[in-house]
């Protein structure tokens, strides 16, 4: 696309300031601009813009979604899911993706969140926690998961130089893929995309459910065929106790039949502000808690279990097929209100110390909907779920509470 190509596609659409700077960039910047502009979809970003000011309401039957619940299985439930996991873990077609490029604000760590140091006398840091749990298969099942690592553009470098300083902690380097997730550009209050300091257009990572579109994009799906793999277990990368190669889960997931599942841990109190599993118009999917009445919160079966109270913890397994169809519908992408420094139009650089802009993030999870059914294993929160999002002066779900739990779990006395 040349200059006059991308001015012409820009007025359209109004965004004609992205070319302000074009001449006194250096020639590869240029080249740069033009290609970003090329690959800019504009039309789309003009529709998440309207639909930010106009949030329509689509009328959605929500419905409470069926789970297993972990701890009420009979032994006998139990035995066979567990041999059924192991074989499936035994058979070498499960690999594992790491989903670490988010960006890690509310912990304020600086560097990458997978090289956070928990703070135990080992020193381990979270990736090195979940490195463990692939080792753990290893032993146990005598196979070595394939493990992909998604990053960000912005921590994609240190990411690779750490696992490369800690010698990939020991696991086969040849076994670690890591690929990068993708970016959207980043827009103001009226709808104007931003440019960043070089005068590019300001993007920011596009979410984690940006995964399945990088899966497609890296070959990590050509890749994963042609090893042979069937299975891909998919978590975050800050839940310490983070138990993904779990046979019980793997197993009661095959026998269901179901092209993928959810672990889950339920709320803590009905009014917890997390999203929960549910159905809606018949299909799997996640309830945000500012979409969920007092009423339904509150809401129990005739168990006294709460209706809507299976919260995602981000342990996720697809069949690759799955995830190949997919890679190639578009999510939807979620507004998010952030700080963002950028260049205004006099060129100058603005530091944002409040809310300006913002970005666009799709959801993992809302490729659910895209599915028949799934399978949900509620687990037990203590045993299973221990993240670091916040610092430890919020105290919850912060380095302190989550090593309180990883101790208690591995008898770590120190
Ligand atoms: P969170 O939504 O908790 O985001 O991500 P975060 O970046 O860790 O923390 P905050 O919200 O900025 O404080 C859940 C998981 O999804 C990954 C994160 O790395 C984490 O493992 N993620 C999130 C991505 O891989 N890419 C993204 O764009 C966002």
């Amino acid at each position: 696309m040349d200059y006059s190509q991308a001015l012409n596609k820009l007025k359209h659409y109004n965004q004609e300031h992205i070319l302000k700077f074009y001449d006194k960039m250096p020639k590869q910047k240029q080249e740069e601009l033009l290609k970003q502009i090329e690959n800019l979809d504009l039309e789309q970003i003009s529709t998440l813009f309207k639909n930010i000011k106009n949030q329509e309401n689509k009328k959605t039957k929500v419905e409470p979604i069926e789970y297993v619940d972990k701890e009420k299985l009979t032994e006998e439930e139990k035995k066979e899911y567990e041999r059924l996991g192991n074989e499936t873990l035994s058979s070498g077609k499960i690999a594992a993706i790491t989903m670490a490029g988010g960006q890690g604000t509310r912990l304020g760590h600086k560097g990458p969140k997978g090289t956070f140091d928990l703070g135990l006398k080992s020193h381990k840091t979270l990736f090195e926690i979940i490195c463990d749990t692939l080792k753990k298969v290893q032993e146990q099942n005598g196979v070595t998961i394939p493990w992909y690592i998604m990053t960000s553009e912005e921590n994609n470098e240190e990411t690779v130089e750490f696992f490369k300083k800690n010698n990939y902690f020991g696991y086969p380097e040849k076994e670690i893929t890591f690929f990068k997730q993708g970016q959207y550009p980043m827009i103001d209050i009226n709808g104007k995309i931003l440019l960043d300091e070089n005068g590019l257009v300001k993007q920011a990572a596009d979410g984690h459910g940006g995964v399945y579109i990088a899966m497609q994009k890296n070959n990590i799906i050509e890749d994963m065929r042609k090893k042979g793999i069937k299975w891909v277990v998919i978590g975050g990368v800050d839940n310490v106790l983070v138990n993904m190669f779990d046979p019980i889960f793997i197993g009661m997931y095959i026998k269901q039949g179901y092209k993928s599942a959810s672990k889950s841990v339920v709320k803590k109190y009905p009014e917890e502000k997390v999203g929960v599993f549910c159905k809606k118009n018949g299909r799997p999917s996640i309830i945000e808690y500012t979409e969920l009445s007092e009423e339904m919160a509150n809401d129990r079966d005739e168990n006294g279990e709460l209706k809507y109270g299976e919260s995602n913890i981000i342990v996720h397994i697809f069949e690759l097929e799955v995830i190949e169809k997919i890679s190639k519908n578009l999510l939807p992408y979620h507004p998010a209100f952030k700080k963002a420094n950028y260049m205004n139009e006099n060129g100058e650089i603005v530091i944002a110390k409040e809310p300006n802009a913002y970005k666009f993030e799709a959801f993992i999870f809302d490729a659910f909907e895209q599915l028949d059914n799934m399978s949900i294993l509620r687990v037990n929160r203590e045993e299973e779920f221990a993240p670091v999002k916040n610092s430890d002066d919020k105290g919850v779900d912060c380095p302190k509470t989550a090593r309180e739990l990883y101790k208690k779990h591995f008898q770590i006395k120190e």
